[in-house]
């Protein structure tokens, strides 16, 4: 294993920020980078956001969140990453814009610099066509709220080498989290079983029968209370697999299979209804509500994780 110590966090939005906290937690020094200074401001404040909640379960002391919080330096310019040893990238999912900023990238870091997409799903065999020496390059999917969720989902691509997705393991385990290698498949393993949960909410709704808020009652009090200490495997053993196949048989053809977005999410992209980070979704987050729900996840996220791990 190489020696990993300086960090680089590409892109400060919803997850970039939190992301530097994980690593900042483990001693790491940090560079948040972003094209967009309005984005670094926002991050700044993502941070103390987090760090308040973390201080208040009693995660951390003032002065253990004050010493995390000055790793964490926030740079508008890509040239400051010449040192970095370890990158996760987190900026916007669009291929062509993380190919743009990887052809700059690599212009600046060294060659044996790690580096690691965020991206929920898009292919790491494709993302790596700008990667020069792309044998070093590898998905690290992290989990919103990324300072919180234990997994990382890492991905191999084609050209990804045994020891980068051994070296992103390792850098995993040392921040505490639970890391699992998977194949480079479309949205890989959570995205496509997170996605097939939003389809199938979106068509409960559509056909009138629950709404959004019975949707996430029945997931937050039933489905998401069991898995988060059962998959869904080890659920259907618990369960009887005579059961579940019953069920499977007359449930499966009447379930969803749309191959476009529809419905709830398509009418709140129309009317630029993009969640809490502009203050509208399927719910309403204007005047602080934003703050609020992001304070109280973390809250509750912080007391499960202690409930389950511990810590
Ligand atoms: N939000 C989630 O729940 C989540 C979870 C897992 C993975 N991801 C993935 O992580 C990545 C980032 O997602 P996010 O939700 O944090 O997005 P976001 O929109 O909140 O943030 C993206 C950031 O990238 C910056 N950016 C855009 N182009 C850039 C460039 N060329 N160079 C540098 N910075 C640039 C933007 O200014 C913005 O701050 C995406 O690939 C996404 O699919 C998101």
């Amino acid at each position: 294993m190489k020696e990993i110590r300086n960090i680089a966090i590409a892109g400060a939005g919803t997850m970039g920020s939190s992301m530097a906290q994980a690593f900042a937690k483990c001693g790491y020094p940090v560079k948040v980078y972003d094209a967009f200074p309005a984005a670094l401001e926002k991050a700044k404040h993502l941070l103390k956001l987090n760090q308040e909640s973390e201080v208040k379960a009693g995660n951390l002391t003032e002065e253990e969140s004050l010493k995390l919080q000055s790793l964490i330096t926030f740079e508008e310019d890509i040239n400051s990453l010449a040192d970095t040893d370890f990158l996760v990238e987190a900026i916007v999912e669009r291929l062509e814009i993380k190919h743009s900023f990887y052809s700059s990238l690599c212009k600046v870091v060294r060659e044996d610099a790690i580096l690691c997409s965020n991206t929920s799903g898009l292919s790491i065999t494709k993302i790596a066509e700008a990667v020069s020496a792309p044998q070093r390059f590898a998905g690290m999917h992290w989990m919103n709220p990324p300072h919180i969720i234990p997994l990382i989902e890492i991905i191999r691509g084609e050209q990804t080498a045994e020891e980068t997705a051994e070296q992103v393991k390792d850098i995993a385990l040392k921040l505490g989290k639970k890391p699992v290698i998977v194949k480079d498949a479309p949205s890989f393993v959570l995205n496509r079983l997170q996605q097939a949960i939003l389809r199938e909410s979106l068509h409960i709704v559509n056909e009138g029968i629950a709404s959004p808020e019975a949707v996430d009652d029945v997931m937050k009090y039933a489905l998401g209370f069991r898995y988060a200490c059962f998959g869904p495997f080890e659920t259907c053993d618990l369960g009887g697999l005579d059961i579940h196949y019953n069920i499977s048989k007359y449930t499966f053809p009447d379930l969803c299979d749309a191959k476009e977005p529809f419905g709830l999410l398509q009418e709140c992209i129309d009317n630029n209804r993009l969640g809490v980070k502009n203050g509208a979704g399927f719910y309403d987050y204007s005047n602080g509500k934003d703050d609020e729900v992001i304070r109280r996840r973390d809250e509750m996220f912080l007391k499960l994780s202690k409930c389950l791990f511990g810590e």
